[in-house]
């Protein structure tokens, strides 16, 4: 579904990202675990195409989306949930909601417009919270529930694959929990889903498979189970305890 062949990403002469390659299957999660500043949001910028590569190559559904600008790549069905609140503060949650499936409605869409009302109860269904709080403004909701607005956002493309970038980041552990367990639901509805998570335990018990990314390379990557039990990765990702 996505596939990631020797990426490689740089800010100005710094390089940051030297050559990864991922497969995310369809109806899989994938997580990438990674300590701060390894470059997992470089990796999801360079994927959904806020940042152009350097070199490497990115197919999405067949098609070779390397370079090409973000707003071409969500119409081939790409959503990206970026990393930190990215919601429009003076619109209320239902508008800003809206305009995340704008991408999808304008003109030259490949993909179904399909049923947009439908699509904001879906939303809103996953989301109890933010069906609660339609008509407020979005820059009034607190840090998690805009969190999980710019999640349920990226939803209303309608996406194939969903890119996540650390959306439990600075939430309340009963929030963690209702994110992964939406995830766990996406999961089921057929979403493809990668997943970049501070809760490295979590995003393996939710995960089909994962990397580890290391200073910009893949240091280890295999089935989310396997990785939950390697020693090094528990020592380095899962605060040295076993996990489940
Ligand atoms: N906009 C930017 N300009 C310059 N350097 C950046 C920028 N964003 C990230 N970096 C650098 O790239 C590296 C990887 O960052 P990032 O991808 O955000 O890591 P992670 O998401 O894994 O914490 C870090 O060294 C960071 O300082
Ligand atoms: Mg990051």
């Amino acid at each position: 579904m996505l596939e990631i062949h020797d990426l490689k990403a740089a800010y100005g002469q710094v390089q940051v990202l030297h050559g990864i390659s991922l497969n995310v299957p369809q109806g899989q999660v994938v997580t990438l675990i990674g300590s701060n500043g390894a470059g997992k949001t470089t990796t999801m910028r360079a994927v959904s195409g806020m940042l152009r590569p350097s070199g490497g190559r990115i197919v999405l559904r067949g098609r070779d989306i390397t370079g090409l600008p973000a707003h071409r790549i969500a119409k081939i069905g790409l959503a990206h949930s970026p990393e930190g609140r990215r919601v429009f503060p003076t619109q209320s949650v239902r508008d800003n909601l809206m305009l995340g499936a704008f991408t999808r409605l304008t003109l030259g869409g490949k993909r179904p417009r399909g049923d947009l009302q439908g699509d904001l109860g879906r939303a809103l269904d996953l989301f109890p919270r933010l069906r609660e709080r339609q008509n407020q403004l979005a820059g009034t909701l607190s840090g998690g529930e805009q969190q999980m607005l710019a999640m349920a956002r990226a939803l209303m493309l309608n996406p194939e694959v969903l890119l996540l970038d650390e959306p439990s980041m600075g939430l309340a552990p009963i929030l963690v929990e209702e994110v992964f367990h939406i995830i766990g639901r996406l999961k089921a509805q057929g979403i493809t889903m990668l997943l970049v998570e501070q809760f490295a335990a979590a995003a393996l018990g939710v995960a089909d498979y994962g990397y580890v990314l290391e200073n910009g390379r893949i240091a280890v990557h295999g089935p989310a189970a396997q990785l939950r039990s390697d020693p090094k990765v528990q020592a380095a990702y899962l605060g040295g305890a076993a996990s489940h």
